[in-house]
């Protein structure tokens, strides 16, 4: 099976993207899913970030409060590290072990931060989603509501929008409105299917 990685920075539109393949029947694994169920209320995850942040990181019903997380992390590099240090390696195993149950002809892996990560391992070709940055602050203010500045300091955490293009395989410009998306996928897919018939 052809295991084609799905990146691109935040508000390029991954999810968009990812939901069109998956309407097209092809499997998408997700790792910020997977993330939010490795914290999920009694995980051994949770117990380890409680361990590291302290007992103030869980709400009082013992869920995870995501906005003091969010709040924390952002606020000071060496605790990104370390709930990255936590996360990466078990959303790493878990995406393997989904994978290797998978029957298809190809699937799409859609991970925000595939190469900060080094999760490039895991698959066979690099899908990149593109748009320009002032899209991207747009796109980002109008769904999380999230001041300028925050989205800007998330968008230098993560690797230049040059530096993904050069990377890629494969590139999505979404840049554009909502059906020039349809027909770049469905060219992709095309494409993923005839190289797919090469393989085992
Ligand atoms: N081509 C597009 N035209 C208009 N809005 C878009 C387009 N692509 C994405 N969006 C919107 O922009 C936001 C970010 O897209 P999303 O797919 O969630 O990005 P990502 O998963 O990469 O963070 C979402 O609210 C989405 O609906
Ligand atoms: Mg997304």
């Amino acid at each position: 099976m052809l295991r084609v990685g799905l990146t691109g920075g935040i508000g390029c539109g991954k999810s968009t993207v990812a939901k069109i393949f998956a309407n097209l029947n092809i499997p998408v694994l997700d790792a910020d899913e997977i993330a939010h169920r490795l914290v999920e209320t009694g995980r051994p995850a949770l117990a380890q970030i409680r361990q590291e942040f302290g007992a103030d990181i869980l709400n009082p019903d013992g869920s995870l409060n995501r906005k003091n997380l969010r709040e924390r992390v952002f606020s000071d590099f060496k605790q990104k590290q370390k709930l990255e240090s936590i996360l990466h390696p078990l959303i790493f195993k878990a995406l393997q072990a989904e994978l290797e149950q998978l029957i298809a002809p190809y699937c799409i892996v859609s991970v925000p931060l595939l190469f900060e990560t080094g999760m490039t391992h895991l698959v066979d070709r690099i899908l990149v989603i593109d748009c320009p940055v002032e899209i991207q602050i747009e796109r980002v203010k109008t769904r999380d509501n999230l001041t300028v500045e925050r989205i800007q300091s998330i968008i230098d955490s993560q690797v230049s929008r040059a530096d993904r293009k050069a990377k890629a395989d494969d590139l999505i410009d979404n840049s554009g409105a909502d059906y020039r998306l349809a027909e770049q996928v469905k060219k992709l897919h095309n494409l993923y299917l005839s190289l797919s018939a090469f393989r085992d």
